[in-house]
């Protein structure tokens, strides 16, 4: 067991809605205390001392819905790769979707991830077992302290492991007792919009015919019957990346605890709106589209005043190559995990949102929505999984080269921001500092209370 104790101390720390100046001492694998103002006893105390230098000191982020294609599709991405670009990136804990290669559909392929997991993951991990319509057996035989919830595709996108009929839903409602996650965008109205448009532009369609395939209509719709049907059957959902400001209609404000749907975005939807398509074009192409400025507004709305509970990342890397194409041939999906959270601090910046409220959505309301075990917060007993940022810096540009995912691109190209992640640590243990990589961490099975 080890019992190594740090103090790191001289930090802003920003935990649970209040930001003081304190310390925070770690021993192994757990946090010990959290305190304000200097601990002058603890800090003779002969423990390692890493002076903090008035940075921030935040909960890990926990990103709970990321696509890093293992197995199967590794020429994309891996587990090593994309969780090294996650702990560069603050995040200290993630969980993967199942559209994988063979795709996570059984209680077989959840274990082997699980165990490539960690063999080779730098961050904490869970896994999402994905719903088909016949898999309602393997769905049940599954150990939900050790998976995430079901993950369900109403809509088709990478991968196809879609189901559309609203009876399966329902019966995995009635029958599995576990968180279910949608990809809500209605596969019947998709298709007819994509039939529409061809017949009257042809299929050399530019980037911005995306979001008028993938409307808004493709996604309200979707979303009402998930919602409909989750209140109907008194089932836990998390309607994940809401991408419309119609959507936040069918959610509830505040906190997530007690609440039956529960909503999550992604950075995307709040920095992007369709006007960057003609610049960004295919860089910015996911499933949902990414929708208007208003809907960007309301989003950011809804991400304060709490009808959106999560932001996750919807990280979904593909090669530059398979990026090339038109709005009906490009592939669908970005990385974003190395850069969500400078991403978002960038918007706190600018008097988007608050950095506690940063803190929530992605520290905290990830941790409680999934029930993760001692994670999400800075308190003691608690594991040691902290990011320190320098909120300050000189102003940087992100360009394709400081990207450690596999496909060596990402979105925010030639975005300046002031600031960056100095140090991750993940379960007491330093996985990154000052742009070095630790590589030899690995990271522990996330742990869900059922
Ligand atoms: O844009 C997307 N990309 N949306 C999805 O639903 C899947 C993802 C992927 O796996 O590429
Ligand atoms: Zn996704």
């Amino acid at each position: 067991m080890n019992s190594k104790r740090t103090i790191i101390h001289n930090v802003y720390v920003v935990n649970e809605g209040r930001s003081f100046h304190g310390y925070v001492e770690i021993e192994g694998e757990f946090i010990r205390s959290v305190g304000d103002g200097d601990p002058e006893e603890l800090l003779k105390s002969g423990a390692e001392l890493i002076d903090g230098r008035g940075r921030l000191l935040l909960p890990g982020v926990i990103d709970t819905h990321v696509h890093f294609r293992d197995p199967g599709l590794t020429r994309k991405a891996d587990m090593e790769t994309e969780s090294r670009a996650a702990v560069a990136g603050g995040v200290t804990s993630f969980v993967d979707m199942p559209n994988t290669k063979p795709p996570t559909v059984t209680v077989s392929a959840l274990e082997d991830k699980l165990k490539r997991a960690s063999e080779v993951s730098l961050a904490n991990y869970g896994f999402f077992i994905g719903a088909t319509a016949d898999n309602l057996e393997e769905l049940k035989n599954v150990d939900y302290s050790r998976c995430a919830g079901v993950k369900l595709f109403m809509g088709s996108s990478t991968g196809g492991m879609l189901v559309d009929s609203l009876e399966v839903m329902e019966r995995i409602m009635a029958e599995v007792p576990a968180l279910m996650a949608v990809h809500a965008e209605d596969e019947t109205l998709l298709n007819a919009n994509r039939k529409a448009v061809v017949e009257r532009y042809g299929e050399e369609l530019e980037m911005e015919f995306h979001p008028v395939i993938r409307n808004h209509r493709v996604c309200f719709t979707a979303s009402q019957k998930a919602v409909a049907t989750a209140r109907r059957m008194n089932h836990r959902l998390h309607l994940l990346h809401v991408s419309t400001a119609d959507e936040l209609a069918l959610l509830e404000p505040g906190t997530p605890e007690g609440k039956l749907v529960t909503a999550e975005t992604c950075p995307q939807y709040l920095a992007f709106s369709d006007e960057q398509y003609g610049m960004l074009g295919s860089r910015i192409k996911c499933n949902p589209a990414i929708k208007r400025p208003a809907d960007r507004e309301a989003l950011r709305e809804g991400v304060r005043n709490g009808l959106i509970d999560t932001i996750a990342t919807d990280h979904a890397p593909h090669l530059a190559e398979e990026k090339l194409g038109t709005a009906l041939t490009a592939v669908s999906g970005m990385p974003l995990i190395q850069f969500s959270l400078t991403l978002m601090l960038q918007m706190a910046e600018e008097g988007v949102f608050t950095v506690a409220e940063v803190v929530r959505k992605m520290c905290h309301n990830p941790a409680v929505i999934y029930g993760i075990d001692r994670r999400g917060f800075i308190r003691p007993g608690y594991y040691a999984d902290l990011v320190l940022v320098d909120n300050d810096c000189d102003p940087y540009t992100i360009t394709d080269a400081h990207v450690l995912s596999r496909c060596g691109w990402t979105p925010l190209n030639g975005l300046t921001v002031n600031n960056k992640v100095d140090m991750t640590i993940v379960s007491g243990e330093v996985a990154w500092r000052f742009g070095v990589l630790f590589s030899g961490v690995r990271g522990k099975e996330l742990r869900f209370n059922v």
